[in-house]
């Protein structure tokens, strides 16, 4: 027997029904976790939760110096905007028993570079996380290579698209997990100008910047839309 057209409209309309609703099921059904569970998870998993859950971060790497003259690189992706008048901004040091150069260092020298990650350098940025000793430049052991812009001896990295050289302000110990708050001055801001549009916003996505989701994923966002200052409707 055929089917009349009458019927497969009806059994089309059925079929895009149980979908919808399947559909609708799927994004309803959310597990949850709470604290004390995340408290006894175990550690790596745990960092790699806490690190997905709140959102897309920046991937910055940052470029640092000691007194006696060695060069460090290291990713971050608690790089933040902590004001613009004047222009800070703040960054996550992690607890660590091992010695953080990238920390040490700038106590040292007093300045570093953040440098944004950009698509053909995700690799090598990624890289950066392992954990070589102090007299190891990443800048060695990596494809990422130093430059330096400005008569500064603090390293930037090569190629990418935005750079900021920073000065250290202060540091805030963040008691209940032992991470350390650094606040930072920006004192230049390098950027190619193809990105710059004509209020000064930087398009990121005009230079292949990514971002970063948990402390594994390297994603390339593309603009969706762009909106003028939200106002209340009168
Ligand atoms: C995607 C990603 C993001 C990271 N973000 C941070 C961060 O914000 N703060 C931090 O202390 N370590 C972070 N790390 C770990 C450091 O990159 C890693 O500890 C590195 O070895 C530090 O280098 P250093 O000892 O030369 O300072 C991150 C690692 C990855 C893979």
């Amino acid at each position: 027997m055929f089917s009349t057209n009458l019927e497969i409209l009806q059994r089309e309309k059925q079929q895009k029904s149980r979908e919808a609703c399947s559909y609708k099921k799927r994004t309803m059904a959310l597990t949850r976790i709470d604290r004390m569970q995340l408290e006894q998870m175990d550690k790596i998993q745990r960092l790699h939760l806490v690190n997905s859950c709140t959102g897309f971060k920046s991937a910055n790497l940052i470029g640092t110096i000691s007194n006696s003259g060695q060069t460090n690189v290291a990713i971050f992706s608690s790089v933040t905007h902590l004001g613009s008048d004047p222009a800070l901004i703040g960054l996550v040091i992690r607890p660590s028993f091992q010695p953080r150069n990238t920390y040490q260092n700038i106590k040292e020298y007093g300045y570093f570079t953040v440098n944004h990650v950009y698509k053909d350098i995700i690799a090598a940025a990624h890289q950066s996380s392992a954990n070589y000793t102090a007299e190891e430049s990443e800048f060695d052991h990596t494809d990422l290579e130093a430059v330096y812009h400005g008569g500064c001896p603090v390293p930037f990295v090569k190629g990418s698209p935005v750079k900021l050289l920073c000065k250290f302000v202060s540091e805030y110990l963040i008691h209940e997990n032992g991470c350390m708050h650094i606040i930072a001055s920006i004192e230049s801001i390098f950027y190619e100008e193809s990105l710059m549009d004509e209020e000064k916003h930087l398009c990121l996505e005009k230079g292949n910047v990514v971002t970063i989701a948990g402390l594994k994923a390297y994603l390339l966002p593309s603009l969706l839309a762009e909106f003028p200052q939200a106002k209340v409707p009168k």
